[in-house]
This record gives C-alpha cells, sequence and structure tokens, in this order.
C-alpha cells in the first residue's frame, strides 16, 4: 500500500461568476521517504491540491475524488480523525509563514501546544521537545529563542520555525507550499538543503510545490506539472528531465536560471496564465502555446503515456518530436 495516494483528485468553487474549475483529474502515490513536486504559473492549483487534502478548503469549495493516507479517505473522514492526522501524521508548512503562526503567542507556547495535544505530553517534556527541534532546524540559541514572539524572528529564521513545528510530530507527509519562495537565494538554497537532511534523519515523505523547476531539479523523486487546474505532464523527475516535451514544461525549464548563461537567455512565458472562471475551450494552454493548432483551441488533450516511458505521462495534442524540434532549449 502507498503511504498517500491520490485518485481523480478535482476541487471546484462556486463564485458569482460560476464554477471555478480549479483542480482536475490529478493523480499521484506516494512512497514513504519519497519527494514529490507540483509545479505550475501562480494560479496553476498547486495549492488548492494540497489544501483539499488537508482538508482546508475555503468554504465555497468541494473536493471530489479520493485521497488515500494509509488506506483512508481524507476526503470524507470525520474532522475528529482528520484533526488526529493533521499536523501529526500530515504536516504542511503554508506558503505564507504567518498564517500558521499566532503573533501573540511565543513560539514554544505554539510548539509544546501540538504536543500536548497529539502526544499528551506534559510541559516540560513538551518544551524540550521543541527546543531540540527548533535545534534541527539549526535556530541558533534555540532554548533562549523559543520563548521570543513570530516577529521578533527573521523571514528565514521564522520560515525554519514554522518547518520546526511542522516537523514537531515526526509526520510521515510533510507537505511544503513554496517554502522558499519569500527568501533570499542563500537562504533559499539553506532552506531546501535542510528539507533533504531532515527527509534523510526522519524518512519524511514531501509534496513539495514550487514555480521552479530548478528546485524540482534538486529534490523531487516525482514532478506534476500544472497549469490551468489540470496536470500537462506529470512523471519521475528523471524522465521528465530527460524528455520534457510538452510545451508549457519546456517554457517553464527556459525560464529556470543556469549558471551556465547569462540571464538575458532566461526567457519568460509570454502572456500570462488564464481566468479560471473562463477557461478557453480546449487546451488551458494552448492561447499561449506557439505550437497551437485548432484542434488544441476546440479539445482538451487528455493525460497519455509517453511512448517506450513507463512513469512519463503528458496531455499535449501535438507530436512529441515535433515539439521537441521546435522548443528544444539548449
Ligand atoms: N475561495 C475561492 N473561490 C474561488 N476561486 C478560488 C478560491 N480559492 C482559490 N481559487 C482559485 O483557484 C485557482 C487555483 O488557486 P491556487 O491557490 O491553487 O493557485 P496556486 O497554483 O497555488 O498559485 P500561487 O502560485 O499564486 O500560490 C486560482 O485561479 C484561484 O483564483
Ligand atoms: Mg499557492
Amino acid at each position: 500500500m502507498k503511504l498517500l495516494e491520490v485518485t481523480d483528485l478535482a476541487v471546484q468553487f462556486a463564485t458569482q461568476d460560476g464554477t471555478v474549475y480549479a483542480v482536475n483529474g490529478l493523480n499521484f502515490a506516494l512512497d514513504k521517504g519519497q519527494t514529490l513536486g507540483i509545479v505550475g504559473e501562480s494560479g496553476s492549483g498547486k495549492s488548492q491540491t494540497v489544501l483539499a487534502l488537508m482538508g482546508l478548503l475555503a468554504r465555497n469549495g468541494q473536493a471530489s475524488g479520493q485521497a488515500l493516507y494509509q488506506g483512508k479517505n481524507l476526503l470524507t473522514l470525520p474532522a475528529s480523525e482528520l484533526n488526529q492526522i493533521r499536523g501529526n501524521r500530515m504536516a504542511m508548512i503554508f506558503q505564507d509563514p504567518m498564517t500558521s503562526l499566532n503573533p501573540y503567542l511565543t513560539v514554544e507556547r505554539q510548539m509544546t501546544e501540538v504536543l500536548q495535544f497529539h502526544k499528551g505530553q506534559d510541559r516540560a517534556t513538551a518544551k524540550a521537545a521543541s527546543v531540540r527541534m527548533l535545534d534541527a532546524v539549526r535556530i541558533p540559541e534555540a532554548a533562549k529563542r523559543i520563548n521570543m514572539y513570530p516577529h521578533e524572528f527573521s523571514g528565514g529564521m521564522r520560515q525554519r520555525v514554522m518547518i520546526a513545528m511542522a516537523l514537531l510530530c515526526e509526520p510521515e507527509v510533510l507537505i511544503a507550499d513554496e517554502p522558499t519562495t519569500a527568501l533570499d537565494v542563500t537562504v533559499q538554497a539553506q532552506m531546501l538543503t535542510l528539507l533533504r537532511d531532515l527527509q534523510r534523519d526522519f524518512g519524511t515523505a514531501i509534496v513539495l510545490i514550487t514555480h521552479d523547476l530548478g528546485v524540482v531539479a534538486g529534490l523531487c523523486d516525482q514532478v506534476v506539472v500544472m497549469y490551468g487546474g489540470r496536470v500537462m505532464e506529470q512523471g519521475s523527475a528523471h524522465e521528465l528531465f530527460k524528455t520534457a516535451t510538452h510545451p508549457y514544461t519546456l517554457g517553464l525549464l527556459k525560464a529556470v536560471p543556469r549558471m551556465d548563461r547569462d540571464d538575458e537567455s532566461l526567457l519568460a512565458i509570454p502572456g500570462a496564465p488564464p481566468n479560471m472562471a473562463h477557461l478557453p475551450k480546449g487546451c488551458p494552454f494552448s492561447p499561449r502555446c506557439s505550437l497551437a493548432d485548432t484542434q488544441c483551441q476546440t479539445q482538451l488533450a487528455t493525460l497519455q503515456p509517453m511512448p517506450a516511458a513507463t512513469h512519463h505521462l503528458r496531455a499535449c495534442h501535438r507530436d512529441s518530436a515535433i515539439v521537441s524540434r521546435e522548443l528544444a532549449h539548449g
């Protein structure tokens, strides 16, 4: 049995503008200690995918499909059972650190409460464990700093506190939503090393959300590339980076900074992500795709296995050889 197995996940929002189909037909499976990367531009459905798994969608949102965590469907679990899993067996680092840190409580109070609630520890035991976890994420002078309030930490240190909080109960699944976006490049690199070390030490499975394919390449076993609420390309990181052939993935790859090129060759994908309440009829990427033809504009492409690849799927009407030839990056 897989640790986490998501089948045909969909998320819809009821809005005044009509139904927003934020996530459609998403499938993935994660084993212990593995890392899955979810990549895509703003609004592609990355956060709503993981918020659905955690039972944290906004009130107007509705999830369907199946998300089995150790055989239990998270989408239909009673709140009391979900609360036992959330923050304990599955934990999340949120896109905005202040969403999950209470500004009015010291870090000590926030951390010890988690352990008292989930593990039934007394205050002293919980405090010792919390200091150890702050040490593990390399917060200097953890025993002293644990008494501080969130705003007394720098942005990078606050991110570490969040990771420490998320890891406190040694979760089996850690969901990290853009954990490095707000940080400068040096701190970003430290954070990613930290996640990798923690994964090695604790065997945690990680779902990592990012818009940066460079981050994915360094950390992930599997990759899901999303656009307009749909999966454009998906597979093992190895196969996907070797032979990415979706025009959108290739566009993202061209936007990854590389040491061997100067910044002028960094090409953002022309155009902007779609309005999710008014998606185009065919492939959502077709209005921005230089290879789109009439079929692309009128018919959705389904996710199909690549010929001769065991773990590589893509949703594109255009022949992969043509896409590679036309859009190959170098
Ligand atoms: N409560 C809501 N009501 C209506 N639409 C919503 C709601 N919450 C999110 N959406 C829509 O769902 C889509 C996907 O949002 P999501 O938060 O998953 O984007 P994302 O890929 O995480 O983007 P970012 O990189 O900016 O965080 C967006 O178009 C967003 O507008
Ligand atoms: Mg997001």
